[in-house]
């Protein structure tokens, strides 16, 4: 007999993750605009047409159900539904309903996250995110994704990653809208914690009971030089930052940010107290601190120190920072999903080896009693990665950028083994 902790037990959901402006296509908004403005690490990639899944949605929900996933993790576009300041498309809006009614009717249940990095443009010149006008903004498209998901039975994420969009957005300007201010960045943080509350106020009066969360970006980290004090006291103050600072304000109500010389705050949101039914994580690498002597006095890298290689976007493989993450998320007394985790794998031969090795840390966390509900492969399919526009390949199914065509990549088989048999079998073994 195995032991529990060989196995995920029925309940426990196995699925995919995409955004909308990574995968849809023909989607105007700020990233757009930031791509013709030449702001992509190859000045001249478009996002485009995406890999079209707006119109091949129901090829991608029998992809999905191919490898054996029961949830399916989308983003609604809000440029699609609110494409001018307090004009909601009616049409775009229907189109989000039937897709989700049909993903459900597949036995797909819907994992809707309500704002994946993306804006409308109007948003940043009338009400960006360091304004308290975004609050009731983000309130007020909330209302209308809220009509979207009646009786869907949804797992809903307000934000995805907002500690990566401000972290990008507001403190470095290397993604919309190309803020880099410190102060700033601690009043968008705030009015984000904000929105989420408030955007939880309009689901509950609509579907009167929901099963919200964010999606947190988590690192592990680690001092780039273990002896130096200097980089260990970074450590000791970027986790509970950068990893932290997002749910505890949704768990306690108080937000503290403390990050010396780079940004800090501290703010009681008595409504964001208590806001959350689960733990979203994102978990991808370690990243390695180090202290320089000047602004921002951080230096963060990603190194292959166990001769495992880097990921192909140069990441680290470390699957052992899962588990501590697990861990250190138990203290917020809530079931976790895991909302992503994937690798960058062009050639497509690690994949079941990577997905082998984090979802033992799965089963490790939850047999420390951590209470893993779900885990969701970034991503269904190769798409858009952000910055790194058209390089990166993190799908279970390979997309000819061309074609469009999908091919499953040795992952596929991998994947429903283990979602089907919910063991982990060995990679490379005869599924
Ligand atoms: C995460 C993002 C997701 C995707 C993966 C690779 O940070 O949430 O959209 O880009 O990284």
């Amino acid at each position: 007999m195995r032991t529990p902790e060989e196995t995920f037990p029925t309940h426990f959901t196995f699925g995919v993750a995409t955004s909308a402006y990574q995968v849809e296509g023909g989607i105007e908004n700020d990233w757009a605009e930031w791509e013709r403005a030449g702001k992509l690490k190859e000045p001249h990639a478009r996002c485009g047409r995406a890999v079209d899944h707006w119109r091949r949605y129901e090829e991608d929900y029998a992809l999905a159900k191919a490898v054996g996933a029961t949830a399916f993790r989308i983003s609604l576009e809000w440029a699609r539904i609110e494409p001018e300041r307090g004009r909601f498309d009616e049409a775009a809006l229907e189109a989000y309903r039937e897709r989700l009614l049909k993903m459900k009717a597949q036995g797909l249940r819907p994992v809707v996250t309500l704002h994946h990095f993306t804006h409308p443009s109007w948003f940043h010149r009338e009400t960006p995110w360091h304004l308290p006008q975004s609050v009731p903004t983000f309130r007020r498209y909330a209302r209308r994704c809220a009509a979207l998901l009646e009786g869907l039975d949804a797992l809903v994420i307000s934000f995805n990653e907002p500690m990566v969009l401000l972290l990008g957005g507001y403190l470095q300007g290397a993604i919309p809208p190309g803020i880099a201010d410190g102060a700033l960045t601690m009043r968008a943080l705030e009015n984000m914690v904000r929105a989420h509350a408030a955007a939880r106020q309009e689901l509950l009066e609509r579907l009167g009971r929901v099963e919200l969360g964010i999606s947190q970006n988590m690192l592990a980290f680690t001092p780039d030089r273990w002896w130096h004090p200097l980089d260990r006291a970074l450590v000791r103050l970027a986790s509970p930052a950068y990893n932290h600072a997002f749910h505890e304000a949704l768990a306690s109500g108080h937000l503290r940010v403390n990050m010396p010389g780079v940004a800090s705050t501290r703010v009681s949101i008595p409504e964001a107290r208590d806001s959350v039914e689960f733990i979203g994580v994102n978990y991808y690498s370690r990243a390695h601190l180090r202290f320089v002597p000047r602004p921002p006095f951080i230096e963060f890298k990603y190194r292959d120190t166990r001769g495992r290689g880097l990921t192909d976007i140069g990441w680290e493989d470390w699957p052992e920072g899962f588990l501590q993450t697990l861990r250190d998320v138990k203290r917020y007394g809530r079931p976790v999903w895991i909302t992503e985790n994937g690798i960058d794998d062009r050639a497509g031969s690690r994949r079941p080896h990577y997905l082998h090795s984090h979802l033992a840390q799965v089963l490790a966390a939850r047999a420390e009693g951590v209470d893993v509900q779900g885990y969701l492969y970034w991503s269904l399919l190769d798409n858009f990665e952000w910055l790194e526009g058209w390089g990166p390949r993190f799908g279970l199914y390979h997309v000819d950028f061309d074609t469009l065509e999908r091919r499953p990549t040795p992952a596929c088989d991998y994947f429903r083994a283990v979602a089907t048999q919910r063991r982990l079998v060995a990679p490379g073994s005869s599924l």
